[in-house]
């Protein structure tokens, strides 16, 4: 088979992650401390892909650019190709064709992790040599995502978040495909939302006799399209971490896989990992739980936090009670106002949500 490339998806609207992604791209938003994103460009960097090619959209295509530049970081080289709109996965797929040309290449979508990366499935792409390889997990909510039908362990049917599914394998944002995608893709109509569906591309290889191979996940995957995914990938990334203090620590107390960062200063707090402190962070007088990533240059004084991600320069103070499983975005500042009369203060972004016990 030819030197496979890469095809990361992170063009696409977000809507459904709003109020966090009104002001930045889904794929950038953080799992412990890094943006999603980031997580699919290493998964092919480890399976030896160097070429990655990345679809952006108009609107959030310079933030990402900036974010992962030219792909040094992580030693592959990136080429960023703008989707006028967000018309599809298979349209995406099409907008990638000069990039791509004749060659295999594997899609991920930037907004999906999977554990264990992918060097074992590209490993099997290149040895099997199917037209087309999809990867499947069984979910307790199969409507909302495209869902597979096996048959003696092969793909006979494929529907894109069907009202009644018929199984609970949902497609995984991970796909390996040789160039036959393009007339795929180019052979499909748009479906019921508008959208040229990667789900209708493949059915049509299978139509056409293709040799379409399912893999079903070992590890765990997680689609972060949706906000209560979040708080899971960030649950399950702090779970694989590694101790390392680099941060100053004063009168402060780290128990278990705690990562804190250079230039992050803890004073008489007390953090349970596994949790992560940001660069320039400032714990005092608190206590940070398990599965809690803080963002660089956060505050957290006088409050506990625990299962929580905080996106950079938001602050936290003076809180009574334990704020927990909560999702600050950036510069959000949560505390106490002092005076009269002793009333809850608000100012509030739209589509945020604040519960109080
Ligand atoms: O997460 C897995 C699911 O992803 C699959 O089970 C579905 O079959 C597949 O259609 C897809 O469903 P979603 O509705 O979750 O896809 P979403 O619109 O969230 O887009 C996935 C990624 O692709 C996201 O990072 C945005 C990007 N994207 C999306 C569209 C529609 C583009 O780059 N261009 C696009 O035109």
């Amino acid at each position: 088979m030819d030197r496979l490339k890469g095809l990361i998806l992170s063009g696409g609207k977000g809507t459904r992650l709003r109020p966090i992604t009104f002001t930045s791209a889904k794929q950038l938003v953080p799992v412990a401390n890094r943006p999603v994103l980031f997580y699919g460009i290493e998964a092919m960097a480890r399976a030896g892909i160097e070429e990655i090619g990345i679809i952006i959209a108009p609107e959030t295509g310079e933030e990402i650019r900036e974010a992962a530049g030219d792909g040094s970081q992580f030693g592959v080289r990136i080429t960023y190709i703008v989707q006028d709109e967000p018309a599809g996965l298979a349209h995406a797929v099409l907008t990638a064709e000069p990039f791509l040309g004749t060659d295999p290449f594997v899609m991920y979508l930037g907004d999906n992790l999977l554990q264990g990366g992918i060097a074992d499935l590209v490993e099997a792409f290149r040895a099997g040599e199917p037209d087309a390889l999809i990867l499947l997990t069984p979910v307790p909510d199969p409507e909302h995502y495209g869902v597979a039908e096996l048959e003696d362990g092969r793909v006979v049917r494929l529907q894109e978040k069907p009202p009644e599914p018929k199984t609970d394998l949902a497609l995984v944002g991970v796909y390996m495909f040789t160039a036959q995608i393009h007339d795929a893709a180019r052979a499909i109509e748009p479906s019921a939302r508008g959208e040229l569906e990667i789900t209708d591309a493949i059915q049509w290889l299978v139509d056409q006799g293709r040799r379409v191979e399912p893999h079903v996940v070992q590890g765990w995957w997680k689609d972060t399209g949706r906000l209560e995914d979040m708080l899971e990938a960030n649950r399950l990334v702090l779970d694989t971490i590694e101790r390392r203090v680099d941060g100053e620590l004063i009168d402060a107390t780290v128990d278990g896989r705690v990562v804190v960062e250079a230039g992050a200063v803890l004073e008489r707090a007390t953090v349970r990992g596994p949790a992560i402190i940001g660069a320039g962070a400032r714990i005092t007088d608190a206590y940070i739980g398990p599965y809690s990533a803080i963002g660089p240059d956060c505050v957290v004084e006088r409050a506990e936090v625990e299962h929580a991600i905080l996106l950079e320069k938001s602050s936290v103070r003076d809180l009574d009670a334990r704020m927990e499983s909560s999702l600050l975005g950036r510069e959000v500042r949560i505390g106490r106002s002092l005076g009269q009369p002793r009333a809850y203060r608000f100012l509030v972004g739209d589509r945020s949500e604040i519960g109080i016990a």
